[in-house]
């Protein structure tokens, strides 16, 4: 157990709405880190550029079960919340947000209810292999946000799509917070830090370096082309077994819809892929020349 003292756990929408009461009476500004839970570096870099951006921290930690899928197992999603609050202990976060899932939905997760729906962007990519996630996350997104009324929400450039579409609910709904986009944080090699690199096997964790590789490369051959862009990242997978490509795409950063022939302009190359029973993504920025 950590020697810093561990953030406040607030498990009630009153008791939360309380505390962000007190903090804005006493003239201070809230930023708020939404996660599943599971912390590691990638979130805490979250944790650490909120406290630039904020006088209090909040970190909501809930697996939240209408973000997951009939074929996706809620119950196995790593669950670590003593060890997570000993790394928010460290950094010195005053509250923890970790409300049950009766409290966020008391009328049932699968209840008839209002919801946000992430549109057409939100069907594609991640969306296609798991119906109706985007729409979990923007609707649990838009509850934490109402709740803690944060000035500063944080999301991380990892799940590109899922920063797209906040993104795009806070213009669209008006909702007044600032986002605040944290860059990847990697693994000396290349692999983007998630909480489900700990499903990897030695072996398979060998193999999951390739989805960075290919986006480097793409990135490389970004000042030759579209055309190049794509080779480049086909030869660099073709290397390695082991590893399923769902997909590997570049989309217009704007839109997020995939670029025609001839394209150029910034973009973001996206790839997904089953590495064993683990579905990792990953995703790089460039500019097609
Ligand atoms: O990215 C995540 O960890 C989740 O989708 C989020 C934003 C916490 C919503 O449950």
């Amino acid at each position: 157990m950590s020697s810093h003292p561990r953030p406040q756990v607030i498990e009630t929408v009153a008791g939360m709405r309380d505390v962000v009461a007190h903090e804005r009476a006493a003239g201070r500004s809230i930023a708020l880190t939404p996660t599943l839970g599971a912390l590691h570096q990638g979130h805490l870099a979250h944790v650490e550029r909120a406290a630039e951006l904020a006088d209090v921290r909040i970190v909501s930690i809930f697996v939240n079960p209408t973000q997951f899928g009939a074929d996706e197992d809620l119950d196995k999603y790593p669950r670590t919340m003593d060890a997570d609050l000993d790394l928010l202990g460290e950094l010195g976060v005053p509250y923890v947000f970790a409300p049950s899932v009766e409290e966020m939905y008391p009328k049932g997760p699968s209840a008839p209810t209002t919801t946000i729906s992430a549109g057409q962007i939100g069907a594609m990519f991640e969306g296609k292999s798991r119906a109706g996630h985007f729409d979990g996350v923007l609707t649990v997104v838009a509850k934490l946000l109402a709740i803690t009324t944060p000035q500063f929400v944080t999301f991380g450039q990892k799940d590109a799509q899922q920063l797209f579409l906040v993104r795009r609910m806070i213009t669209d709904l008006n909702i007044p917070v600032q986002l605040e986009i944290i860059e990847t944080v990697r693994e000396e090699d290349g692999l983007a830090l998630s909480s489900r690199n700990q499903f990897l096997d030695a072996s398979q964790r060998h193999a999951a370096v390739i989805l960075s590789t290919a986006l480097k490369a793409a990135s490389s051959a970004a000042d030759s082309g579209l055309d190049a862009v794509i080779a480049a990242a086909q030869g660099a997978l073709m290397g390695e077994s082991g590893v399923e490509l769902d997909y590997f795409t570049i989309v217009d950063t704007e839109t997020f819809m995939p670029v025609p022939d001839g394209y150029r302009g910034p973009a973001s190359a996206l790839i997904a892929a089953r590495v064993g029973d683990t579905r990792l993504i990953d995703n790089w920025t460039l500019y097609v020349g």
